[in-house]
């Protein structure tokens, strides 16, 4: 069992050998204190061994519970590094807007840092994310415009409707997620960082989906170069993406329709995964029935209810486990909860509606919640 706490002091990660176990340690687990308040607590996120996937397998699958940041999801590292490299830049002074597209957790994770520093946040988002995190982030005080989904050609798409709307305004940063690679950088600093350190740098492998690219090219940048390249670095892509066909063939082609999956997909190279292509090792196409039937299982098998980008996470660490073999550590992200997605997830009439319902396996149809 690896289990290691991790401190942050003047700039760097100083990792302590904590208690090899807590079950079966005498010392309690201590964890840290943010004397920063909420940006001191995001990231070192637990690193959770997945067992039933693991002992199937025989190789060792983790996930990196992300759902543990303080605004529940992979995007509050994002969030955070996003806003203090435009501070950093004089870009934004107090009591300025941060503006941002952004299909949810990101937006969330900005509305948080907005309140712990003193911004207006001003959230566009295509109209077909879930409900739910549209009253999250209004919950969250984020002034919050969601839009038609039009491709990014289109001059209505959100982020060209944010990107107006900052320069509409004084004093106003339209932060760019996708291409601005201060969202990759909280990735080699800080995930990277702590998975080489949680697996005493005895990780195989790195895999998880894009959406702007800055959790995968961040993490796996700093795990190939950490191990002189020795870390392969898998991008796994949901149906209706280009970067599976891109990686396989060089050609921008959708591979499959629309998925279930939010947050995650790419119709482009974004610059947050432009540095890092050349390092890719492989891609992985993960098609919804497989996520859904892992969303499923994760619950039924190890208590853990996640979001439909974390199971497909882990369907791609999964596979390649197999492809490895046993011996092998794969290590993936659980980017957020499913409670984000509930309503969706677990509705009969909803499952039935993506042809989703009749993949389910009989016994785990009793986690069907609603109808
Ligand atoms: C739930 C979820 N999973 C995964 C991602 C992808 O992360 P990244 O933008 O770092 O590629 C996102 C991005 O918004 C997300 O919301």
């Amino acid at each position: 069992m690896l289990a290691r706490s991790f401190q942050r002091s003047k700039g760097l990660l100083r990792t302590t050998r904590a208690l090899s176990s807590r079950a079966g340690s005498s010392i309690p687990f201590v964890p840290l204190v943010s004397e920063t308040g909420f940006v001191g607590a995001v990231g070192n996120t637990p690193l959770l061994r997945l067992n039933s996937l693991s002992k199937e397998t025989g190789a060792n699958i983790y996930g990196k519970a992300e759902f543990l940041n303080p605004g529940g999801s992979v995007k509050d590292r994002a969030a955070l590094y996003i806003i203090q490299d435009a501070e950093k830049r004089g870009l934004i002074k107090p009591g300025g807007t941060i503006v941002e597209g952004t299909a949810g957790n990101t937006g969330i994770g900005l509305a948080h840092v907005c309140r712990a520093r003193g911004y207006n946040c001003v959230i566009y988002m295509p109209n077909t994310q879930s409900p739910a995190k549209i009253s999250h982030l209004k919950l969250l005080g984020a002034e919050v415009h969601p839009v038609p989904a039009v491709p990014l050609a289109d001059p209505n798409n959100y982020n060209h409707q944010a990107r107006r709307h900052a320069e509409s305004l004084d004093n106003a940063v339209w932060t760019n997620q996708f291409d601005n690679i201060a969202n990759r950088q909280a990735h080699i600093e800080t995930t990277g960082p702590e998975i080489w350190a949680q697996t005493d740098g005895t990780v195989t492998a790195f895999t998880c989906a894009t959406g702007t690219g800055g959790s995968f090219a961040g993490t796996s940048r700093y795990l190939k170069d950490i191990s002189n390249g020795k870390v392969q670095a898998w991008l796994a892509d949901p149906p209706g993406s280009v970067l599976y066909s891109y990686i396989n063939s060089g050609k921008l082609e959708r591979t499959g329709d629309g998925s279930i999956t939010e947050g995650i997909g790419q119709g482009r190279v974004t610059d947050n995964l432009k540095p890092d292509l050349e390092i890719i090792d492989g891609a992985l196409h993960i098609p919804d029935a497989d996520t859904i039937r892992m969303v499923y299982r994760l619950l039924d098998e190890e208590g853990l209810f996640l979001g439909a980008s974390s199971c497909l996470n882990v369907v791609a660490a999964y596979d390649l486990a197999k492809k490895l073999g046993p011996e092998s550590t794969i290590v993936t992200l659980l980017c957020d909860g499913a409670d984000r997605y509930a309503e969706r997830l677990f509705s009969e009439s909803w499952l039935k509606s993506k042809n989703l319902y009749n993949e389910l396996p009989p016994h785990l149809l009793k986690y069907v919640a609603f109808d």
